[in-house]
């Protein structure tokens, strides 16, 4: 943990001197790599050790800025973290004497939300600071505190904290007004240790939300349903440890691809499930790419300026995923036509397209539509990072850019990407920090 907390503290420190990445577009990528762990499989699993007394081993936990800052959150509590010969983290909240998420840590990542949950299921209480909204939206946490609150606990909001205590939750019926990923996975954490049955209906049906119930009924919940329109939580009276590899990575995966596409090369990615990129695949076949799918892995092949114009909307799983919408602006920006991208999850993320048009890219947007009229060719140009997928657009464009691109607050990127400019330039990018 402290070399995770040294690099933590450098990769901070980075964040106050701005680290760049410098990328010199206009070659084909080729070769093979491997995806990483997924973040949004990852970060409600972290949170769900607080639900049990007993050590967790995590296997291909990805090393991104996200789980560390989860890391941070719950070894502030008293969490024990180790790391073991096989690189497999160990995690213990057997000791835990805190059960607050401060907000310097919250407002990097929104996903510290996640820990509510766990906590008022283990602990009957929680102190979490109220996340702000993000470059992408308000994005308030009213579901989750509804819900919770329907579960028997008591929630108040002070000094900008949310303070939820509860004797003992008690399952019951629940249908959630929206569908929320992070609110479907943080009442499933609250449910699992609740007394009796309960029952949640317009949730969320990513894979990701899959993944934490396979984990929490390894660790002997009672979930049946996840990845449906309605799960069933039968509460038992306490969790046991487990062992888990994190599952691969569908939007880092699916960012590969889109750059193989759009450098018109031929890019393997393996270690992928490609059943639960079915929606990305379709629309990259749409695009005109050419897709072999093996046992675990995915290869992409595309005729360099052949890409063809797709429209996107959208949607939750099994919709098209919001997380991918900024790679196929790009990817429609330099096909030889006209489409409309429209963002239907979050309200305001269209963050790229001033940074992209400044590459000459053709892009209007009107409300939630970006109408995209692809153009020829781009150019670098120093841009600017503002969230976690815009910045994976800009590096896409500048992959195919000619010239000189520099990304500027690449922090955003290190949050969710492993290692980016070492897996592109395993591929024959020219890209360096
Ligand atoms: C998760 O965020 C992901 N994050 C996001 O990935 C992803 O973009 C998003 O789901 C949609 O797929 C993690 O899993 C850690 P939501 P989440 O709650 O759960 C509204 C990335 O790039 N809403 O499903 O925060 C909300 O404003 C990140 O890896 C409420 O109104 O998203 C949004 O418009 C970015 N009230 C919509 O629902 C609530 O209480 C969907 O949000 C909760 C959400």
């Amino acid at each position: 943990i402290a070399c995770f907390k040294l690099e933590y503290k450098i990769s901070i420190g980075n964040e106050l001197n701005m680290e760049k990445l410098r990328i010199v577009g206009g070659n084909k990528l080729s070769g093979s790599i491997s995806c990483s762990g997924a973040k949004n499989a990852a970060l409600p699993m972290l949170a769900a050790t607080i639900l049990t007394d007993q050590k967790i081993t995590f296997k291909n936990l990805p090393y991104l800025q996200d789980i560390t800052t989860m890391f941070e959150i719950l070894g502030s509590m008293g969490a024990e973290i180790t790391l073991n010969e096989g690189m497999d983290f160990i995690i213990s909240t057997s000791k835990l004497h805190d059960f607050e998420a401060r907000y310097e840590l919250v407002k990097t990542m929104r996903a510290s939300i996640l820990v509510l949950g766990s906590l008022v299921a283990r602990y009957g209480f929680a102190r979490i600071a109220l996340p702000g909204g993000c470059a992408i939206g308000t994005r308030p946490v009213d579901f989750h505190l509804d819900a919770l609150a329907k579960l028997g606990a008591k929630i108040e909001l002070k000094n900008g904290y949310i303070e939820a205590t509860a004797k003992k939750l008690i399952g019951c019926d629940i249908n959630f007004p929206g569908v929320s990923v992070t609110g479907t996975e943080n009442i499933m954490m609250a449910a699992v240790l609740a007394k009796g049955q309960t029952i949640l209906r317009n949730v969320a049906k990513e894979p990701e939300v899959e993944d934490l119930a396979n984990f929490l009924n390894s660790m002997g919940a009672k979930i049946k349903g996840a990845g449906s329109d309605e799960i069933i939580i039968d509460g038992v009276d306490n969790l046991n440890g487990t062992k888990f590899s994190i599952p691969a990575d569908r939007i880092e995966a699916g960012t590969y691809l889109v750059a193989a596409a759009i450098t018109g090369g031929n890019v393997t990615i393996s270690n992928v499930q490609a059943p639960r990129m079915n929606n990305i695949l379709d629309k990259l076949k749409l695009s005109g790419a050419t897709i072999n799918i093996g046992k675990d892995n995915i290869q992409l092949s595309m005729k360099k300026g052949s890409i063809l114009p797709v429209d996107i909307s959208t949607a939750p799983f099994p919709g098209f995923p919001t997380d991918m919408q900024a790679q196929f602006t790009v990817l429609n920006a330099l096909s030889k036509g006209s489409s409309v991208v429209t963002e239907n999850v979050f309200e305001n993320r269209f963050m790229h397209v001033q940074e992209l048009n400044r590459m000459g890219c053709d892009i209007t947007v009107k409300g939630s539509n970006a109408f995209v009229k692809g153009v020829g060719s781009l150019n670098g140009a120093p841009v600017m990072a503002t969230d976690l997928r815009a910045s994976a657009s800009l590096i896409l464009a500048g992959l195919c850019a000619n010239g000189e691109t520099i990304v500027d607050r690449i922090y955003h990127i290190d949050r969710g990407y492993e290692r980016i400019e070492e897996k592109l330039s395993y591929l024959g990018a020219d890209i360096t920090r």
